[in-house]
């Protein structure tokens, strides 16, 4: 970036095509208009997000799905107001625009040689499934890789594609399972904690990073089952989430305590978080 360069200046982007994934949550798959944007943004790390602006309708921070290792930029967007709810209206071809990549993100190279238990909760996947394509996309660099994931019903499993994949790969261990069984579903029944007293699941403790997404119930409940486990604060990873204005570290309204989530996070340690007070 120039120094003269507007740093709130988002770039125009296409719209490609749009994914059911959920009741009230889509992918929206895009593509910058300009290459050289693309190559810029490229370098985004997993657990990073971006400010989506809507022409006449506004801006909001989303998370990134997309791991640096695919060729797809996409955001997966629940619809809960102006802002999502205009980005749900528009169709392949329209334009919107984005800024950033911003945020610390995972620090995934500093993992190397470690365990990765992913553990996430119904749209908790968002900002999970980068890293775990990252992940597997260097799988030589990683010991064991485990991902455990709960939703409500089968109806609301998110990326079913990968889950499928992910379940059926060889080298990782995946396990899902719902709330309430319907729709013919034979899988598992419980919360997701339930799956680590699953006959056959070890989750090794010594030389392992859990990462932690979901609904507060889901986190709280999960962060208590890790560390009955044995986990140090200081191995669970975890995103928050803050109403961001500037995403850069100028307005302030992300705050907790001396943090700006938008800069210092959105990834944190469970440590930090209980150090900054807040309540999940
Ligand atoms: C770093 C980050 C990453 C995010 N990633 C995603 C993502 O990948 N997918 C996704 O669907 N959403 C994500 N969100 C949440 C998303 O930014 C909000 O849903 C969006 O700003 C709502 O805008 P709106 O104009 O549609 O709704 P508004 O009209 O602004 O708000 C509608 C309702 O949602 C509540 N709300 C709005 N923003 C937030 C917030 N940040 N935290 C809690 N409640 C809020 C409001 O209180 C209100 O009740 C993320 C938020 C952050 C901070
Ligand atoms: S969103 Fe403006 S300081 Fe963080």
């Amino acid at each position: 970036m120039s120094s003269t360069e507007n740093i709130y200046l988002p770039k125009v982007v296409q719209l490609d095509r749009v994914v059911d994934e959920i009741h009230e949550v889509r992918t929206f798959v895009w593509h910058f208009e300009d290459p050289a944007d693309q190559a810029a943004f490229k370098k985004f790390r997993p657990g990073q997000f971006a400010q989506v602006s809507i022409f006449g309708a506004g801006e909001f921070p989303a998370s990134l799905p997309p791991s640096p290792t695919e060729n797809e930029m996409f955001f997966t967007i629940r619809t809960v107001g102006g802002c999502t709810a205009a980005l749900h209206r528009l169709q392949p071809g329209d334009r919107f625009a984005v800024r950033g990549p911003y945020g610390n993100g995972f620090p995934m190279d500093d993992y190397a040689g470690k365990n990765l238990v992913f553990v996430a909760g119904g749209i908790g996947l968002i900002p999970l499934r980068s890293c775990i394509v990252y992940a597997l996309a260097h799988r030589e660099r990683y010991e064991r890789i485990q991902i455990y994931y709960g939703a409500k019903t089968p109806r609301e499993l998110m990326y079913l594609p990968n889950l499928r994949a992910w379940e059926q790969a060889a080298g990782i261990e995946c396990q899902l399972t719902v709330d309430r069984a319907s729709d013919g579903w034979t899988g598992n029944v419980g919360v997701v904690g339930s799956l680590f007293k699953r006959p056959g699941v070890h989750v090794p403790v010594e030389n392992t990073v859990a990462f932690v997404c979901g609904p507060p119930v889901m986190f709280r409940f999960v962060i208590r089952d890790l560390l009955d486990m044995g986990f140090r604060e200081d191995q669970i990873m975890s995103t928050l989430e803050r109403y961001m204005k500037c995403g850069v570290g100028k307005c302030g309204h992300c705050c907790i305590g001396v943090a700006y989530v938008c800069v210092d996070g959105p990834v944190f340690t469970y440590e930090q978080i209980k150090k900054l007070g807040e309540d999940i």
